[in-house]
């Protein structure tokens, strides 16, 4: 059995939100969307966020999430892209529970993010170009706070999620 929580994190279009909606159906764990979640405390979109309060402000909520999510029991949690950056957030994770990090090539991300005007940090470079930069800035810290790590290219959300249900040793309907 893994520690509490599984983390799901990776790069903006990894699939988090995908997989967090396909493993809380096989294994029956409550599932956090870290953004869903900012965006109903806050009464704001996450753009808005970013436009009128600053990145660093929207950095802070999510500590403060990060936070609060690891004192709670048994969930799978979605994190935003960034929230691995700060090392504080990490050590939070990792206090309270597994780090799988989805990965995914710079095409592919862009092939998902390319319709989307909810992420502030693509918005005005929405190309492969400049998402493969962003990734290989903060690879080092994707992989160093990772306990596990799975390729989403080319897989479908069931595979990928069954996976996790192996490498995690998790039962079918964990609550
Ligand atoms: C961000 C990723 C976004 C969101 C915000 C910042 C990032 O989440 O938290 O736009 O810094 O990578 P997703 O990864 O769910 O798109």
């Amino acid at each position: 059995m893994p520690k509490k929580q599984i983390y799901l994190t990776g790069f903006m279009g990894t699939g988090k939100s995908t997989i967090l909606n396909c493993l809380h159906e096989i294994c029956g764990l409550e599932k956090i969307e870290m953004d869903e979640q900012i965006v109903r405390e806050e009464g704001m979109s996450i753009p808005d966020i970013f436009a009128e309060k600053g990145e660093e402000y929207f950095r802070n909520l999510e500590t403060n999430l990060v936070k609060r999510i690891s004192a709670i029991e048994n969930v799978v949690v979605s994190c935003g892209g960034g929230t691995v950056m700060r090392q504080c957030n990490v050590e939070e994770m990792k206090k309270s529970g597994t780090i799988v990090l989805l990965t995914a090539e710079p095409q592919t991300v862009y092939q998902r993010v390319k319709g989307s005007h909810d992420r502030p940090l693509l918005e005005k470079n929405m190309n492969p170009e400049y998402i493969g930069g962003l990734m290989e800035i903060r690879r080092p810290k994707y992989e160093a706070a990772a306990d596990i790590v799975v390729k989403t290219d080319g897989r479908t959300a069931k595979e990928i999620c069954l996976e996790i249900k192996e490498r995690l040793k998790l039962d079918d309907n964990q609550k």
